[in-house]
């Protein structure tokens, strides 16, 4: 029904769809090219953490969990690397292999980083400071409430 309460296929918005490759200024140079991020300009919001993936032994993931409020944007500074993303009701999976590409995740997005390349680095800007207290690292849990 058009219009309607959404539910599977429906028209409800699916939090999936605001997760986007969002593509950055590169500017090229023959001494090497440059990329830039500035906050709440390039990406959907302030920047308020940084960390980076680096020296992930071969067929290892990270990730595993999900966030209640943090947004978060990912970037393959080095190599690449594939991210699976589920929220609870779909799944799509989403490659990142160059520097001047990055992955919005909004709020709510179980994310698994998966496929590593030798010497890659997932560079991540985040929204908020490291708390623990922001993790669904139960899926089971994670369904749970974003079903309700
Ligand atoms: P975690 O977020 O689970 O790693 P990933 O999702 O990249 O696989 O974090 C791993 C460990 O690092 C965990 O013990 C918490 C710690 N940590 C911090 O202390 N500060 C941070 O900003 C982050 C992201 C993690």
């Amino acid at each position: 029904m058009p219009g309607g309460t959404g539910g599977a296929g429906g028209a409800a918005r699916r939090v999936l769809d605001e997760a986007r490759i969002i593509e950055l200024p590169k500017i090229v140079d023959l001494r090497g090219n440059l990329t830039v991020v500035e906050s709440s300009r390039h990406v959907p919001f302030e920047i308020r953490r940084v960390y980076y993936l680096y020296d992930v032994p071969a067929g290892e993931s990270r990730g595993g969990h999900a966030h209640r409020e943090l947004e978060q944007f990912l970037v393959a500074a080095s190599g690449s690397f594939d991210v699976v993303l589920d929220d609870g009701s779909s799944r799509k999976t989403v490659t990142l292999n160059r520097p001047y590409l990055g992955l919005y995740l909004p709020r709510l997005i179980w994310r698994e980083l998966v496929n590593f390349s030798s010497g890659s680095v997932c560079l991540v800007l985040a929204s908020l400071p490291y708390d623990e207290a922001d993790y669904f690292r139960d899926y089971d849990e994670f369904r749970t409430t974003v079903a309700r």
